[in-house]
């Protein structure tokens, strides 16, 4: 008896007792027979189903190959069969997503049973993860000194311009930390989807798979982490939810910027204090400035690794308009220079927000575009590879 599942498929058979199996249960696969070597080669791309003979090899020998197995990225279903399996053996291989044993003698239509089982499972398509490469995202967060200094535009903005330096589709994550009214899904046009508070207790539990059902794609390279509308959502979401939130997300992407509240949370601290970089986004208003000054100070104590906010500029226009400070004196009342400063250019600002998307699609001409350009060029190197995050777990 052989099993259609198999026509034409490639069967890495280990044991060269095994090649009897092609008159039978294995009829029409590209049957290869080989040794416990050919498993380190074994990934999804090259053999459809392995079969092992366990009564071929010593039992550390297969302990090995198993461990070879179990390391491949892409590790296809396993049959280890014999009439004496090594217990240890048997459990590590039974950790592989897909693997099955068969004590001998066993009969034709019984392996038949076996393979059919393991072939129907379908593999679980890995998610894309930084962590696979052993990397953390690199993480920004981005704070207003006062209400409507242009941290959401400014956080859109960065993300946008960090897809450019990703090298692969869901690279960038833009994650908005205002639970109750954040506003970034309305300036992208995107349908927030993140409900930590409907997770309660178990908000530790989340993992890369439950992250992605919160994700709103917004292009390809950039996913959106936002909470639809909810006066509740601060009182109702756990620390414990937030930070593991982000912990996964700086496990998934190249990249994570994050829309902060200025009001400081119980997570606050712990969540800046996992960011490469902390940016303030200041106005040209003496009042701006001052409550920026004070806001960088409280970050850098509260966070107390020595790491300081950077301030940034917003909406620098020519004195046309009225007597705001230059940038001389902006720095001096800061009592530090600045990261950097952005133009202002509300028209480009209300258009994009308008139609929906960042100003660098709807208008990529505009001084915004160029000079987030710029800052995220100083911060980030000039097309500088992701590093490593400070996330500690
Ligand atoms: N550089 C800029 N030039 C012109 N308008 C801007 C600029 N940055 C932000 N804005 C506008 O200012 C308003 C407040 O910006 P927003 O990003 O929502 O601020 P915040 O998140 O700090 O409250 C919005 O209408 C936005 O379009
Ligand atoms: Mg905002």
């Amino acid at each position: 008896m052989s099993t259609d599942l198999l026509a034409g498929r490639r069967v890495l058979a280990i044991g060269s007792a095994l090649s009897g199996l092609a008159s039978g249960p294995l009829a029409g696969a590209q049957l290869e027979v080989g040794g416990l070597d050919r498993l380190s080669a074994a990934g999804l791309s090259a053999a459809d189903l392995v079969i092992i003979d366990a009564d071929a090899w010593e039992a550390p020998d297969l302990a090995q190959g198993v461990q070879t197995l179990a390391a491949l990225a892409a590790p296809p279903p396993v049959l280890l069969v014999g009439s004496h399996l090594p217990t240890t053996v048997v459990r590590n291989l039974l950790r592989l997503e897909r693997s099955d044993v068969l004590e001998a003698p066993f009969t034709d239509e019984k392996i038949a049973y076996a393979i059919t089982g393991l072939m129907a499972q379908k593999a679980i398509a890995p998610v894309p993860t930084a962590a696979a490469s052993g990397q953390l995202a690199r993480c920004w967060a981005v704070t207003g000194a006062v209400g409507g200094a242009g941290a959401t535009t400014v956080a859109i903005e960065i993300a946008t311009a960090l897809c450019a330096r990703a090298t692969r589709d869901k690279s960038v994550c833009l994650i908005d930390l205002n639970l109750a009214d954040g506003e970034t899904a309305a300036y992208l046009g995107a349908h927030p989807a993140m409900r930590l508070a409907d997770l309660g207790a178990s908000g530790d539990r989340i993992d890369v798979a439950m992250l992605q059902a919160f994700v709103t794609p917004v292009t390809p390279r950039l996913d959106l982490l936002a909470a639809p509308r909810d006066p509740a959502a601060f009182d109702a979401t756990s620390r414990e939810a937030v930070l593991r939130m982000l912990e996964t997300a700086c496990e998934s992407y190249e990249w994570v910027v994050l829309d902060m509240p200025r009001h400081r949370r119980s997570w606050t601290l712990e969540a800046l204090g996992g960011c490469d970089e902390m940016l303030v986004i200041s106005e040209l208003t003496v009042p701006a400035l001052i409550a920026a000054r004070s806001l960088s100070d409280e970050i850098e104590r509260g966070v107390g690794s020595g790491a300081k906010p950077k301030i940034v500029l917003n909406r620098l226009a020519s004195r046309m308009f009225g007597p705001a400070p230059s940038m001389a004196e902006a720095e001096k009342a800061l009592q530090r220079k600045a990261e950097g400063g952005i133009s202002s250019d509300w028209e480009a600002a209300a258009a994009s927000v308008n139609l929906g998307g960042p100003i660098s699609t709807h208008r990529p001409k505009s001084k915004i575009v160029k000079d987030v350009q710029t800052l995220v060029d100083g911060l980030a190197g000039a097309m500088a590879k992701p590093g490593k995050a400070k996330r500690a777990a």
